[in-house]
């Protein structure tokens, strides 16, 4: 298979990544819209969309220039065609689209979602390789889900989210504790050096049966405990203890809920190694992946996290789920209409697979 350009703008990323067929990267680029969002405590949907509009063409030419290709050398164009906001889709799918058609090349639109869950299986990325099936937890700022991933197109959702992602939670405490946006790796700064027993926040569906997550009774806990502060009487200390106590609770519960998934996994697929992959922005805090090292370990998963590049939303895995997608003859089941929402589990069904119970 030729090379195969993919293009992501689903969020507040504009990326752009063109690889070979086999899945070895010839280049990648990402333009972060982080400074132009960050005046507004978080992703502006208008000002995304304008923003991918005018750092696409460019980001295009010069991610072709960089891998020394002509568009006529290309096998295709993917694109995320959603989940995600739908400014930016529109204009990302369209983009592709039209490169596609002006080439005389086809088209993969691709589910985001599908994109974050194979990434682990690009070559060389994990030891031992990521062979279906395999537990995908996502914790980013707009996902928070553990899916069991057993085939191109054939995802069985496990749990999620009842309320808030999990990067969600640690933006919206970062602003409380006034560390800007976006919040996560600020938030893992100041918790280093703070306590994380002296506030003992609470632990939202520790235990409970499934695998879902909830995180904005631990945020409201979290802000009542800092109204009770009163105005201005927040210490530094204060925070660094809040941020640390805030981290921990975050922890715990992802450590169990990814637990609770293992087993479920086990379940469903007695007798095959496990394997645990973390995507999305989350899986940057060190103290997360150490709890997700040890509860793997004690379940008998590997646990694999990708580089960060890679975790966070980026063009590369696009590119790859295209490739995937065009390798399993699927590139051609959905309309490249964007499309806001678009769970993993309609994918499953529009290519077939029935997960069941
Ligand atoms: O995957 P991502 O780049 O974008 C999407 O949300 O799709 O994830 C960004 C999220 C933000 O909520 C950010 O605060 C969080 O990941 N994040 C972190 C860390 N680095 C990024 N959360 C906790 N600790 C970190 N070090
Ligand atoms: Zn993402």
């Amino acid at each position: 298979m030729g090379p195969v350009l993919g293009i992501e703008s689903s969020c507040d990323e504009t990326a752009a990544a063109v690889l070979n067929g086999d899945g070895s990267v010839l280049a990648a680029l990402v333009a972060s819209q982080e400074a132009r969002h960050a005046p507004f405590g978080g992703v502006v949907p208008e000002i995304a969309a304008r923003a991918h509009l005018a750092l696409l063409p460019d980001l295009v030419r010069r991610v072709m220039r960089e891998a020394g290709l002509t568009f006529g050398a290309l096998e295709a164009v993917a694109a995320t065609v959603g989940p995600g906001l739908i400014g930016g889709l529109i204009v990302g799918s369209q983009f592709g689209q039209g490169v596609a058609l002006a080439a005389g090349r086809r088209f993969v639109a691709v589910n985001h979602l599908e994109a974050h869950a194979l990434t682990a299986r690009l070559p060389g990325l994990v030891i031992e390789g990521a062979a279906f099936p395999y537990l995908l937890l996502l914790i980013s700022g707009g996902h928070c889900q553990c899916v069991s991933v057993e085939g191109v197109g054939r995802y069985r959702r496990l749990g999620g989210t009842l309320d808030d992602a999990a990067g969600e939670a640690f933006d919206k405490v970062a602003k409380l504790l006034g560390l800007g946006w976006p919040g996560g790796p600020a938030l893992e700064r100041l918790a280093a050096t703070g306590t994380p027993d002296r506030f003992r926040f609470p632990r939202p569906m520790l235990g409970r049966d499934g695998c879902d997550f909830s995180f904005s009774g631990l945020k409201t806990a979290v802000a009542q405990t800092v109204a009770g502060f009163g105005p201005g009487a927040l210490a530094a200390s204060d925070a660094a203890d809040l941020a640390a106590g805030f981290q921990a609770a975050v922890r715990d519960v992802l450590a169990d809920r990814a637990t609770a998934a293992m087993r479920r996994f086990v379940a469903l697929h007695p007798g095959r190694p496990g394997l645990l992959v973390v995507a999305g922005g989350v899986a940057a805090n060190r103290t997360i992946r150490e709890a997700l090292e040890e509860a793997t370990r004690e379940e008998g998963f590997r646990l694999a996290v990708p580089p960060v590049a890679l975790c966070t939303d980026n063009a590369v895995m696009v590119a790859w789920a295209g490739i995937e997608r065009l390798r399993a003859s699927l590139a051609d089941a959905e309309l490249p209409t964007a499309r806001p929402r678009w769970p993993l589990e309609c994918l499953a069904r529009q290519d077939g697979f029935f997960p069941g119970p």
